[in-house]
């Protein structure tokens, strides 16, 4: 089972942005969490602040054998078409994963351009919201 989790812009700097929306953790203490609860599986964790390079991050599970992929796209979510294209290239399940509840903020935040081409989408839950996109692609698998 290999699971490959992107994180899009500013998720780098969680811990230290607007911490009353997101939390105090760091994508680090998020990663560890996710490390040890799901140890015996293979994940691979990227996160990048630069379009190009999370859709060639999404262009790595086109031919290797992931099982499925955790995306955040953060603000790339409401507008990346670009994104959007890589993610309906891919065979593996991908689920959008948003750490705030973006249904109940600004209103440009409803919109997702990517979500119609994933699994489903997970927003509201902080990090329960990957621990429950990689237990949803395992029950898959
Ligand atoms: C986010 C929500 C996006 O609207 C925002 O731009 C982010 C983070 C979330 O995880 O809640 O950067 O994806």
């Amino acid at each position: 089972m290999r699971i490959l989790i992107i994180n899009g812009p500013n998720l780098d700097i969680l811990g230290k942005r607007e911490t009353k929306i997101y939390g105090t953790m760091t994508m680090s203490d998020i990663e560890k969490r996710l490390k040890e609860k799901f140890s015996k599986v293979n994940m691979e964790f990227y996160q990048s602040n630069c379009e190009g390079a999370i859709i060639d991050a999404l262009h790595k599970a086109l031919d290797d054998s992931t099982d499925g992929v955790v995306l955040n796209p953060g603000a790339f979510t409401h507008y990346s078409y670009a994104i959007r294209d890589a993610v309906a290239a891919l065979k593996a399940p991908v689920i959008e994963v948003h750490l705030s509840n973006v249904n109940g903020r600004e209103e440009f935040r409803r919109e997702s351009v990517i979500a119609p081409v994933c699994k489903g989408v997970i927003a509201g839950f902080g990090v329960r919201g990957y621990e429950l996109a990689i237990e949803l692609i395992i029950d898959q698998g």
